[in-house]
Formats: structure tokens, sequence, C-alpha cells
């Protein structure tokens, strides 16, 4: 079948409805041509088996320069360019075979499940101090800004040596690339010196003044063992590993709070002990992934998957709140958030070589978090007034602009 750009269904770049868009292309068929913002051509895996399939095919690769037919047009196309903060940038998320080992083996020991134990601590005294600010103030509160945002962001930032005054700066960073609804090459641009100054000038200030991080160990490791990690791959390791280790976890937090206050029955169940935390982590994984999509990775060798035949050199899009909520899975009843289903076998960490590192960190800060906010305020309520949340503006990242709660009820 040859596909033209009619037949392409375009995605929403606000991802304004990621569950009725998943639908609809479920309906299309397990593999379906799709355009990306700006215009970027991809194949999109609707279905849980065959985004499986697809992430564990070794024919598929995640390296647009060896294996992106397009990538020597990206100059043609200035709506393309805002792909390059994902795809261009050279860390792990975007290398295959020993440069993606190699590049994983610098920082994944900091994050196993015995490291992420001796975190636990600190995780738990800041969600105390957080907790008791929204004690002693009003009632009325946003929880992504005063809860949820700030404990994995300050985490993240101690790991790695942020300095208070450079935090603001990486988080406007982190949401300027996660915002997929301006492809205009002014954006890209801006992204990209962006990136240049935020990265670099931690860089620059960690050399100046090492600690006991994760940043200063990286620079030593450019200095010392050159051959192991590249000027570059450091700034872009960095972009990585500081974007990914909050933003998903504050959106992991606030989707779980959400999906909770509006089901107080089965909030209701997981006070009586009915429910576990675990579960109600891995339903919230499941149905509101914080990643819902992930650009690219690339067909290395032409790959025919059923009636579909994706050519080499196609892009693919992992689809991981599509394949979440396929009722091939999880039955008729997919797209309903029931914790009692206890599915842990959801695909929003990824799977295979590339799968997410800091899973263990993401689930024990929100492990810590919910459990202690749901009982810091049993009368914990949703407060939006007569307008609806919010979704933050991007295909990517899933999860809620403010919360406004009120904390007493
Ligand atoms: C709920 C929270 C999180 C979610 C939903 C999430 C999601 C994901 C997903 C889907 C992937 C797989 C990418 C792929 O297959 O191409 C991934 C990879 C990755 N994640 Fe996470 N992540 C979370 C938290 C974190 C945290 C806390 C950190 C670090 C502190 C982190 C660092 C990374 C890194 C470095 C990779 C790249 C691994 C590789 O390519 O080998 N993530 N994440």
């Amino acid at each position: 079948m040859t596909v033209t750009d009619r037949d392409r269904i375009v995605l929403d770049p606000f991802g304004a409805d990621v569950h009725a868009e998943s639908a609809r292309l479920r309906a299309l068929g397990p593999l379906v041509p799709v355009e990306l913002p700006g215009g970027i051509p991809a194949w999109a895996p609707t279905g849980y088996d065959t985004l499986k399939a697809l992430i564990l095919d070794a024919r598929v690769s995640k390296d647009p320069r060896r294996h992106w037919r397009q990538w020597a047009e990206l100059g043609e196309h200035p709506s393309w360019g805002w792909i390059l903060g994902w795809i261009g940038v050279i860390n792990m998320l975007s290398t295959y075979g020993t440069d993606h080992a190699r590049l994983r083996r610098l920082v994944a020991p900091s994050f196993t499940h015995r490291r992420t134990e001796a975190m636990r601590a600190r995780v738990e005294a800041i969600t105390t101090e957080l907790l008791d600010a929204l004690d002693e103030g009003g009632d009325a509160v946003d929880l992504k800004a005063t809860f949820a945002h700030p404990l994995p962001l300050r985490i993240v930032c101690e790991l790695f040596g942020v300095p208070q005054d450079m935090r603001e700066a990486h988080v406007r960073l982190v949401a300027d690339i996660m915002d997929t609804t301006d492809p205009s090459p002014e954006h890209t641009v801006r992204v990209q010196e962006q990136i240049g100054s935020v990265l670099g000038g931690l860089i620059a200030y960690k050399s100046e003044h090492p600690g006991d991080d994760m940043t200063t160990e990286l620079i030593r490791v450019r200095d010392e063992e050159g051959d192991r990690l590249g000027d570059e791959e450091l700034l872009y390791t960095l972009l990585l590993v500081i974007g990914a280790g909050f933003e998903t976890t504050v959106n992991l937090v606030g989707n779980a709070a959400v999906a909770l206050l509006r089901r107080p029955e089965q909030l209701a169940a997981v006070r009586r002990g009915e429910i576990g935390w675990d579960a109600v982590v891995d339903e919230t994984l499941r149905l509101h992934p914080p990643i819902a999509a992930l650009p690219l990775r690339f067909a290395v060798d032409d790959i025919t998957l059923g009636e579909v035949a994706i050519p080499a050199g196609d892009a693919i899009i992992t689809t991981y709140a599509a394949a979440n909520a396929d009722p091939a899975r999880y039955g008729a009843d997919a797209d309903v958030f029931d914790a009692a289903r206890a599915a842990d076998d959801h695909l929003a960490f990824g799977i295979g070589v590339h799968r997410c590192i800091g899973a263990p960190l993401a689930r024990m800060e929100a492990l810590t978090a919910l459990p202690a906010l749901f009982d810091r305020f049993p009368a914990l309520r949703l407060d939006t007034g007569a307008g609806e949340l919010r979704q933050v503006p991007s295909f990517i990242a899933s999860g809620w602009q403010e919360i406004p709660v009120a904390l007493r009820g």
C-alpha cells in the first residue's frame, strides 16, 4: 500500500483529548499513517501488541542520522525543526546499539532500586515540608504548583546540583520543549538557544563549583574519559535526565490525584485498604501516561506487520496512551479508570533497552506523595468552578496545567 499525504491523520498538537484521538486511530487499524506538527510523516501503532512488538524489534532504531530517510531533507522543511529538540540531541534517547549502551551506562547505575531507596528519606522530608506549607495557608490552592510540581523538581535538582537561581530557567525550557503547538522556526531557534544557555550555564557553574552531584560526576567523566562522553553528549544527557526527571513525575502525581478526586468510590476503596497505592499509580500510568507519545523511531529495514508494511527509513511514533487503553488488551472498559484492575503490564515507562531508567524513582515519589497528601487533607476536592481542567499544550506530555482544589472540602 502506498501512503499519500492525504491518507495521514493529523495528530492534535495540543493533545486536548488523547483518549478520543487514540480511539479514532485504533478504529483505522493497528498501524496508521499520521502527521506530526509541522507536517512530519510517521507511523502510529495503535494497539498494545503492535506497539510492544515494534519497540522490541531490533529492526527499529532511534538514531535519525543513520536510519531516517528524511534526515537529509530537514533543511527543506523549516517547520520540522522542532523535532530536533527530541531526536537531534545526542543522548541515550536518540541513539542505537553501542552508542546507546555507552550513554545509558553513564547514568543508569544512579537510578537502580537501591540508589532510589537511598533517596526516600529526602522525598519524605520534602513531601512533609510541602504539606506543612499547605496546612498553614488558605483553602483554595493549585495543587500542581504547590505540591505535584515542586517535589520532583527539587529532588532532581538536588541530584544534579542545580542551584536555586537556575531552576526556574530549567522549568521554562522543559515547558517550551514539551509545547508542541508551535512548530515555527522562531520557536525552534528559541528552544535551541535556551538549551545552550540553560544547560551550558549549568555545566559552566558546576565546573567552577563542583559538588557531590551527578552533573559534577558527568563533567569529570567528560574531562577524564573523553571517549565515554563528548561535550555535546554531556549537554544533551543533562537535558534529558533533568527534564525527564521532573516533568513526567509532576504529571504522574497530578494525574493520579485528579483521577482519584474524580472517582470518590475508588478513593474510598483505597482508604479502606481494598485497593493499594501501587495499583493507583499503575492505573494512572496505564490510562493517563505522563508521556502519551514519544518521537521518534525509524525502520532500519522494511517491516511488515499484518497487512501493513513500513518501508525502511520511515519514522514511527510510540503511542503509549493509545496502547495502554487498547480494549484488546484491557477489555471493553479499557478507557475507564479502575485501580482494582491492578494492571502493571502497561507500557508507560516503555519496554526493552530504552525502558525508563527513572521508573523506580518516579514510582517512589508518587507512592510517597499521594498517600501523604490524602492523609493530610481527607476532605480534599477539586474546585474547578464552572471551568474545565486544561491539558498542558502537548501531544507528548500529558497532564494538567493547573489543578485547583479546596484542601479542606
Ligand atoms: C512517571 C514518570 C516517568 C514516565 C512516564 C517516563 C516515561 C519514559 C518512557 C516512556 C521512556 C522510554 C522511551 C523510549 O522507549 O524511547 C523513558 C525513558 C527514559 N526516562 Fe523516563 N519516565 C518517567 C520518569 C523518569 C525519571 C524520574 C527519570 C530520571 C530521573 C527518567 C529518565 C529517563 C531516561 C534517561 C530515559 C531514556 C532511557 C533510554 O533511552 O535508554 N524518567 N521514560
